[in-house]
């Protein structure tokens, strides 16, 4: 990978020479072929699709469905298994509405995890409350990662969901997803996968992992904000109600009856996000031109070299020394994760300070919250002396008080 030049696909990084973009987990940057493909459907489209008998109309219906297929064949889907969705968060709750709203009965058990975005536990919380069954959380090793063992502790025949994230977005720790989803179907249970941390960062294949749900966030992989994607089998899928009603994924509609769409419109009410969706493709083959396994091996680098100078530093706790994933989550011992973030601002350093939306790994870890940095494949040696410069000066300012 030639990190300089793409770079120079950045206009943020081009504009912002001395910036170390360090909150990645929290979004990606945008490369020019993504701003231009959004700006090209607005500058020479800007009409619906689906439903206008014109020829704009038609060409802007192909370019979105093309981009479906282009997202589908980036996860290894097909297309009709991919629903575009606001982001991750709307795509969990999908699933635990109208899958689980249906499915779960008193007496069920539902499997999360302590290391979850609140978008991923949250919604079967509430699924388990409405339908009297049972959230269970797997116990997490001493380093805070799931175990296959762990889950195995906690899997019965109870079990019908396991709602579980595939990379933390605190920790970085990559899931033993596949074996866990072999064993959450040898109980007839489903697996909704949160991988927002991870589709971005690594080759995901829908079809080789076998599951059930997967859910990832455009703007985390350099695609637009507003667009996001839930995955489902189709089978799945054909046997779910929609629930949002109206536009274009009603088929027909009488005073007394309604009938919907086939998968995955029935999931897509109203107007489309349209000009999301194509940038978000537009995002999957920049990537895909990259390398997604490059991408991971060059994070993991930019990770361990980070790291290994932090630990260089007295009064730093590291919580995650040993993730997988470029994402490094720390405190500086007496200064308080926002306090360290302010000078780290000072110093141009972008990071992320606080509970991260997962309160349940941050109180595993018996602390108020974490400063995080998290990489991409953009990031350099360069952001990383920056990195530790900030981490040198929030010691130094915050140890006079
Ligand atoms: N979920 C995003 C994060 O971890 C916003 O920062």
């Amino acid at each position: 990978m030639d990190i300089l030049k793409l770079r120079n696909d950045f206009p943020v990084l081009r504009e912002n020479k001395e910036l170390a973009y360090l909150d990645n987990a929290a979004m990606a940057l945008k490369p020019d072929c993504v701003i231009n493909a959004v700006n090209n459907y607005y500058e020479h489209y800007g009409v619906n699709v689906h439903r206008g008998v014109y020829q704009l109309s038609y060409e802007a219906t192909d370019m979105y469905e093309e981009a479906r297929n282009t997202i589908a064949s980036f996860i290894n889907a097909s297309f009709e298994e991919v629903v575009f969705t606001r982001g991750a968060s709307q795509s969990l709750n999908l699933v635990a509405s109208s899958y689980g709203l249906h499915n779960i009965n008193p007496g069920d058990e539902v499997i999360t995890t302590e290391l979850e975005h609140h978008s991923s536990n949250m919604p079967w919380f509430n699924v388990c409350k409405v339908k009297g069954a049972t959230l269970k959380y797997v116990p997490l090793d001493s380093e805070g990662r799931i175990t296959v063992d762990a889950f195995k502790s906690v899997l019965s025949n109870k079990t019908k969901v396991v709602a579980i994230t595939y990379v933390s977005n605190v920790m970085g720790y990559v899931t033993p997803i596949k074996e866990i989803i072999k064993l959450a179907h040898e109980v007839g249970a489903i697996v909704s996968l949160d991988g927002a941390q991870a589709v971005p960062h690594m080759n995901v294949d829908v079809k080789d992992l076998d599951c059930d749900f997967l859910s990832f966030s455009g703007h985390k992989l350099c695609g637009p904000t507003g667009i996001g994607v839930l995955y489902g089998k189709k089978e799945l899928l054909d046997n779910m109600e929609p629930i949002e009603f109206g536009g274009d994924m009603a088929d027909t509609v009488t005073k007394t009856s309604q009938t919907y769409k086939a998968t995955p419109y029935k999931f897509e009410a109203g107007t489309p996000i349209i000009a999301g969706a194509i940038g978000l493709a537009e995002a999957c083959k920049y990537l895909k031109n990259i390398g997604l396994d490059n991408i991971a091996k060059y994070e993991k680098s930019l990770r361990d070299k980070a790291v290994s100078l932090l630990k260089e530093i007295d009064g730093v706790t590291i919580y995650n020394p040993n993730a997988e994933t470029g994402i490094i989550a720390f405190n500086i011992d007496g200064v308080h994760p926002h306090d360290a973030a302010s000078v780290f601002d000072d110093h141009k350093v972008c990071i992320r300070a606080g509970h991260h939306c997962a309160q349940l790994i941050t109180a595993w870890l018996n602390t108020i919250g974490t400063v995080r940095a998290s990489f991409y494949f953009y990031n350099t040696e360069e952001d990383i002396k920056k990195f530790i410069e900030g981490v040198k000066a929030a010691k130094d300012f915050f140890s006079q008080f």
